[in-house]
């Protein structure tokens, strides 16, 4: 009798879990997901429902700084939608950089940039770290991890000084993106403004933040916790 009820109580956990698992990214509020220094991902962390955005996006409407870049689904589908529009207006050049990062990836990069600060500049490597801290998320720590960040550039250009970046600034939103590091809230975000990095939490989100002129941070504290 014992026996039977501890392989119930097992069952009982396992189907728990499994559920859970299965709602890590996919679904309305997973969407929200807070990644940031101080919320790491959890180790092995690697989200559901990823794409190549080359088998999403149709040809024409973007081009890759590199091969397989990839992202969630529906953050890539909402992307379609995006840039079709965008088109409409008279922007036709995007290119992703940037979209879904391992942790092993986010950790190269860290330390690429650390001794890239100290090669060019001749920084000592802990101011050269503390440095690359303001712009690249240690591993782990970034929402690049998650598949609903992405990285859009203009070939040749700072996309700050692009009419795609003012197009995306009056519109993202209305597409379930936000533009994620804003010059107003560096403190809380704790990275540097970067026009280019864009991040997806559903249209009704991110209509929501754009209304509130809030950060995902003051968001997920003030708006959906309570
Ligand atoms: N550049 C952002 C903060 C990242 O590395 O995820
Ligand atoms: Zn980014």
């Amino acid at each position: 009798m014992k026996q039977k009820i501890v392989v119930l109580l097992i069952l009982i956990l396992v189907s728990v879990s499994v559920i859970a698992a299965g709602e890590e990214i996919g679904s309305g509020e997973d969407f929200l997901i807070l990644v940031n220094r101080d919320h790491p991902v959890a180790e092995g962390y690697v989200p559901a429902d990823l794409v190549l955005l080359e088998d999403v996006i149709p040809e024409g409407l973007c081009t890759y700084e590199h091969e397989g870049i990839m992202g969630n689904r529906e953050a890539a589908l909402a992307w379609v939608s995006l840039l079709t529009a965008a088109h409409a207006d008279g922007l036709d050049e995007w290119r992703f950089s940037e979209g879904y990062r391992t942790i092993a990836d986010q950790q190269d990069l860290f330390d690429r940039t650390v001794q890239d600060y100290m090669d060019r500049v001749g920084m000592p490597e802990d101011f050269a770290i503390e440095v690359t801290m303001d712009t690249v998320a240690p591993a782990g720590t970034s929402e690049h991890h998650t598949g609903l960040a992405f990285d859009i550039t203009v070939p040749g250009e700072y996309f700050g000084d692009t009419g795609q970046y003012l197009w995306m600034k009056e519109h993202c939103w209305e597409y379930g993106f936000i533009l994620r590091y804003t010059e107003e809230w560096e403190d809380e975000t704790g990275y540097m403004e970067e026009e280019w990095h864009y991040r997806y939490v559903g249209v009704e989100n991110a209509m929501k933040i754009k209304e509130l002129d809030t950060c995902l941070e003051q968001y997920l504290f003030w708006w959906i916790e309570e």
